[in-house]
Formats: structure tokens, C-alpha cells, sequence
């Protein structure tokens, strides 16, 4: 069975009361049942967290690696700033990809640099909640053979 982490960074528990003109009105947790939906469709495992703290993301990519399964991150302004994120992908060897609410390039300069870019399969963003839906419709197929198997 394909397996996927949904890892979710800082200020995301927020969702539904965290600029909403920006983020929607949707919950976290309404993502989480949306993506699990999906899941239990394709017959994907799928483990769906959120933290604030950079070193829990950091131990999260790596225990999705280690084991085969595929990262989906929307690492917040993580995105922007961290190394350490970046590393546990490359160190890990997790297939990911990079996903975000809002159009980060519609919006401040400092949105627009990611330093996990370069190291995931590809970015989707801007599409509110259904960036979450393709990034999972996009890193589904990545998972084949014997990598993302659980
Ligand atoms: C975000 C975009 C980031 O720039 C911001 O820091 C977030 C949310 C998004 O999903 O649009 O926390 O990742």
C-alpha cells in the first residue's frame, strides 16, 4: 500500500480563523477529512500532521523517508526560511512536494523564495484548499515500485 505523510507547519492549526480572506474558512481538520476521503479511495495510507516546531517537521520527514512513504508539505513560512527542512528531504529521501494555500508569488517578496523548492518533485500553489487534492493527485504516481510502499 502507497503511503503519505500531509505535513503541516507553523501557524496552519490556525486555519478557519487565520486570515480567512487569504486561507479560506476552511479548518484543518476539514483539509484532513477532504485528503483522507481521497485516500481512503486510492487505498493510500495516509498520516496527516501539524506542528509548530521546525524539529518536529524535521524527525516527521525523516520517519516518512526512512519508511518509503511520500511527503505532501505545506511547511508555512518554513517554506521561506529553513535549511533544516530542506536537509531532512535530501538526507531522508523523501519524494515531496511542496504545496501552499495562497499564490505565495501573488503576495510579499519574501514569499517568493522556498528553500525547500528545489529539493521536492514540484510546487503547487494558490489553490486554496485544492492545492492539498492535487498535490496528492501529484505525488501519488512518484510513489510506484517499491519506494512508497508501506
Ligand atoms: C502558506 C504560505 C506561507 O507564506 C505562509 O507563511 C503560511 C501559509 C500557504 O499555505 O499559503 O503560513 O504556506
Amino acid at each position: 500500500m502507497s503511503a503519505i505523510f500531509v505535513l503541516n507547519g507553523p501557524n496552519l492549526n490556525l486555519l478557519g480563523r487565520r486570515e480567512p480572506a487569504i486561507y479560506g474558512a476552511d479548518t484543518l481538520d476539514d483539509i484532513e477529512a477532504l485528503l483522507r476521503a481521497r485516500a481512503d479511495a486510492e487505498g493510500v495510507a495516509l498520516t496527516f500532521r501539524q506542528s509548530n516546531v521546525e524539529g518536529e517537521l524535521v524527525g516527521w520527514i525523516h520517519e516518512a523517508g526512512l519508511s518509503g512513504a511520500g511527503v505532501l508539505i505545506n511547511a508555512g513560512a518554513y517554506s521561506h526560511t529553513s535549511i533544516a527542512l530542506r536537509d531532512a528531504i535530501t538526507g531522508s529521501g523523501a519524494t515531496s512536494v511542496e504545496i501552499h494555500l495562497s499564490n505565495v508569488y501573488a503576495r510579499e517578496d519574501f514569499r517568493h523564495k522556498s528553500t525547500i523548492a528545489p529539493v521536492c518533485r514540484g510546487v503547487i500553489c494558490g489553490f486554496g484548499k485544492a492545492s492539498y487534492l492535487l498535490g496528492f493527485e501529484a505525488l501519488l504516481p512518484l510513489l510506484g515500485g517499491a519506494a512508497g510502499k508501506a
